[in-house]
């Protein structure tokens, strides 16, 4: 899938500086690149040890949030796995999942197109039923309580062999009704998506949407593997894009959407410095890039305190905040009447944001 040419940009009303972080706020957006297991906040991860009689390594909350240090991804997907490690029932999954979808329907998140990682649960005896059933089922109440649109994606994880991610995507076939896409992310270096272009074209054949990780630290010819060879309908992350020029004409003319994430990639030390993170660059070259925040319960904020503390960093304006959203729906893989409707209620936004 092509992302669809945008409506043209609408002429937006005047918005004085002093109004964008509230209009931040307040616009309707889709989070596309969040990782349910990336939810998991360390007060949960106490709560649900508790219930399912867990020991932790780590003596309280306190202790626990003190060892999200970052060097790199992998120092992360560490804890990150390890942390996964206390989701045991459907009654798990579902708590994580409705506790995360409550809280982005006030940041006006109006669809969420969520990762799960199965591998991580079914390598520790969990049956694929068990996560899929309690995430599928908190978005359909979520849908119902808050009124946001949740759609879930598979992601194989690209450290393990191509067979098991076949032997995953077995598994989950019979649940096929409750993911609308396949993705692939964990440890990237040294995991190019050649490894998983059979899987893919399995995965093609079998009609799901096609997005993959490629680009976060990995070199931009993984980022063009993930198109040619995955045939990915958008990157997560694709922030290395921007060393290569013809894969940037290429991201552009095609309009191959970015899952941009720039807490995560402050935390994980691919820009330290937020101030110096490329998507304003990635925006004005015309990209549809978007933003997005990964696993906000590692790195420091969910949607909302990622377009605040990026906008704040790098000086966007009013333009670039419209652009996000628009992007945001364009790039889903949501009905075409709820991107209508998604559009419609940005720009009146915008509207009651206005300055005349
Ligand atoms: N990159 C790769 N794998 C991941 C990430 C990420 O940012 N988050 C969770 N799994
Ligand atoms: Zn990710």
């Amino acid at each position: 899938m092509t992302t669809p040419e945008p409506a043209l940009p609408p002429k937006l009303p005047p918005i004085v500086d002093e109004r964008l972080p509230a209009l931040l706020a307040a616009m309707p957006k889709a989070e596309l690149h969040i990782h349910i297991e990336g939810s998991l906040e360390p007060e949960m991860i106490f709560q649900l040890a508790q219930r399912n009689g867990i020991a932790l390594p780590y003596a309280s909350v306190q202790a626990l949030r003190s060892a999200y240090a970052f060097t790199d991804l992998q120092s992360f997907l560490d804890l990150y796995y390890q942390g996964a490690g206390v989701l045991q029932k459907e009654q798990d999954f579902y708590d994580l999942a409705l506790s995360y979808l409550a809280r982005v329907a006030t940041e006006n998140v109006v669809c969420a197109e969520i990762f799960f990682d199965p591998q991580t649960h079914t390598a520790r005896g969990v049956a694929m039923e068990t996560v899929v059933h309690g995430l599928a089922r908190a978005c359909r109440d979520a849908q119902a309580r808050h009124g946001i649109s949740a759609r879930l994606i598979l992601s194989f994880l690209r450290h393990l062999s191509e067979r098991e991610a076949f032997e995953t995507l077995e598994q989950a076939l019979p649940l096929r009704e409750h993911f609308i896409a396949v993705g692939l992310d964990s440890s990237e270096l040294g995991h190019p998506p050649e490894k998983f272009e059979r899987v893919f074209a399995r995965c093609r054949e079998l009609g799901f949407h096609i997005v993959a990780h490629a680009g976060e630290e990995g070199p931009p010819a993984y980022i063009w593997q993930a198109l040619d060879l995955l045939h990915a309908e958008r990157i997560d992350h694709g922030v290395q894009a921007v060393h290569d020029a013809a894969l940037m004409q290429r991201l552009k003319a095609e309009r191959i959407p970015l899952t941009v994430c720039p807490l995560s990639n402050q935390k994980l030390q691919v820009f330290p410095d937020l101030r110096q993170h490329n998507l304003k660059a990635l925006l004005d070259a015309g990209l549809v890039a978007t933003v997005n925040s990964d696993d906000p319960a590692y790195f420091g904020g969910y949607m909302n305190e990622n377009l605040h503390q990026v906008f704040a960093a790098t000086g966007m304006n009013a333009g670039h905040a419209w652009q996000l959203a628009a992007n945001s729906f364009d790039a889903s893989f949501a009905p075409a009447a709820d991107k209508a409707r998604w559009h419609q209620q940005l720009s009146e936004v915008f509207e009651r944001f206005a300055t005349r």
